[in-house]
């Protein structure tokens, strides 16, 4: 969708819809111009409580000869109103009028009290971006859902044009890279292997060459770095194992975070083997590292001023003849062993020696974004992300830029006493508890022993993928921790430790 910030009158301008929002308590100047336009209308809509303006209300109607259909949306109180209930109310208003053969569309910049027109104007774009999106690589689209490819966002107030553009460019590398990581999950595991996902990332040092470099291990290399426990994931299948390192340096000065992400591109749990029920949703297990991705991408174009390192530790997990088997032992990179009790808990195998080879960069914090368990989706089911922290002050910024993006956390205990369960006999570790219960928190313990720096592990098993259609995105992979990612690195202004 090609997006333009306009500052004009309401008589300036056509397109095949316009989009209005509208509060249930309030009638602003922009109702009273829209509704001159649609010689009262709207007036008659609200008398008769056919438009009452709640939130995701959304009215189509025949418009003017400038714009031949008007979508009246509601955000509710003006009280209450937030940038999600803006985000809402975009994906409602998008699922009426992607029913529509609509190509282009005018959306009214609204005003809400408590913002500023930049958030406005990028928690717009932004989701605009994400609701349009459909992903259509391997199959026609049927007409029912067809992509807007024009929007314009209307300033009708001149002021505060040059903060609504900023905004409105800010929220689109946001949409934009929020849907280059869906693409990257909805993309079955016979496209995305390992070597696809090095090939991303070397796009991205392409794409940007004065900020993003870009460095592929390939499995000579990892076996050099001793990344046992990784190569004991990959062991299984014919996909070589590839691990990224992407590199984004803003400033020497500022604080360096190392991102994380789980790059299994394919989960069959190898030996322990899954039911094949639903198990071809796990080609989404690479999301984590779709996700740090596109955090690198949109943070090199937004140009934060942070220092980034993006570590992917990427590999299949297939069962076969080479596969680890239950009860394998390995050395991870750091040099403590780990007993293999399951094969299908290879995410903590993977990312420990990733989490041990970020020691060198002496980061100031490090995030890891992992599809990790099964158990954070019965605990806190397919809209929160799984927190877990050795720093308890940064799950509370965290949960601030959760409240911003609507991307919501809940932070989970590293429990002490829980740790004995993932003790071995016969190594230092276990990958998986002497228990099932609790098995989020025992991956997060297991973790936390590769770990000697401020840390935060998300857990995204449960987000990375929507099973039912939500506010603003449709069913598949959803570019979960993107937002989230960025507006906390930006509040991260002061140095860490
Ligand atoms: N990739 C899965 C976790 C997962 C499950 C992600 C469901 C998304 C949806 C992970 O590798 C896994 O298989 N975990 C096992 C661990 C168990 C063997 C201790 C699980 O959660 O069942
Ligand atoms: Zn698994
Ligand atoms: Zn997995």
């Amino acid at each position: 969708m090609k997006i333009s910030v306009v500052s004009k009158s309401l008589s300036q301008i056509t397109a095949q819809a316009l989009l209005v929002f509208l509060f249930a308590d309030k009638t602003g100047a922009e109702e009273k111009l829209i509704n001159e336009a649609l010689h009262g209308q709207v007036q008659k809509l609200r008398q008769s409580k056919d438009f009452t303006g709640k939130t995701r209300e959304v009215r189509l109607l025949f418009g003017t000869p400038l714009f031949s259909r008007v979508a009246l949306t509601g955000l509710g109180q003006i009280k209450t109103v937030s940038l999600e209930t803006l985000r809402e109310g975009v994906g409602a208003a998008m699922a009426e009028i992607k029913k529509l053969p609509i190509k282009n569309l005018a959306v009214v910049l609204p005003r809400l009290p408590k913002y500023s027109p930049a958030e406005v104007a990028q928690a717009l774009v932004e989701t605009l971006l994400i609701a349009n999106y459909e992903f259509g690589h391997y199959k026609k689209p049927d007409g029912s859902h067809a992509e807007i490819a024009e929007t314009k966002l209307l300033v009708l107030e001149k002021r505060e044009a040059k903060q609504a553009a900023r905004g409105g460019a800010a929220g689109e590398i946001l949409g934009l890279n929020v849907n280059f990581t869906r693409d990257l999950g909805n993309h079955p595991a016979n496209t995305v292997t390992p070597r696809h996902l090095a090939k991303h990332a070397s796009e991205l040092g392409q794409q940007h060459p004065n900020k993003i470099k870009v460095k592929v291990l390939g499995r000579t290399e990892m076996k050099r770095e001793n990344m046992n426990a990784l190569l004991a994931v990959a062991q299984g299948s014919e996909e070589e194992p590839q691990f990224l390192i992407l590199e984004y340096r803003a400033k020497k000065s500022a604080p360096m975070v190392v991102l994380v992400g789980k790059g299994i591109t394919f989960d069959s749990g190898g030996i322990s083997l899954k039911p094949s029920e639903k198990m071809e949703e796990m080609k989404f297990d690479m999301a984590g590292a779709a996700t740090v991705l596109g955090i690198i991408k949109t943070a090199a174009e937004l140009n934060l001023p942070l220092n980034l390192i993006g570590l992917v530790p990427a590999a299949e997990n297939l069962p076969s003849g080479k596969a680890i088997k239950p009860g394998d032992i390995v050395r991870s990179r750091s040099g403590k062993t780990v007993e293999i009790v399951n094969t299908d808990a290879e995410g903590r195998l993977a990312l420990c020696d990733a989490l041990d080879f970020a020691k060198t960069y002496q980061p100031d914090l490090l995030i890891d974004f992992a599809t990790l368990t099964g158990a954070i989706v019965v605990a806190l089911g397919d809209d929160l992300i799984g927190a877990f922290s050795n720093r308890e002050n940064l799950l509370a910024k965290l949960q601030q830029a959760a409240r911003v993006t609507g991307e919501k956390m809940w932070p989970m205990p590293l429990e002490n006493s829980y740790e004995e369960f993932i003790k071995s006999d016969a190594a230092d570790l276990r990958n998986i508890g002497t228990t099932r219960y609790g098995d989020s928190i025992n991956a997060a313990l297991f973790l936390q022993n590769f770990t000697a720096y401020p840390w935060i592990h998300l857990d995204i098993a449960g987000v990375a993928w929507a099973t039912r259609s939500k506010p603003y995105y449709g069913k598949g992979a959803t570019g979960a921790g993107i937002r989230l990612a960025i507006e906390f690195l930006k509040s991260l202004s002061k140095k860490l430790k």
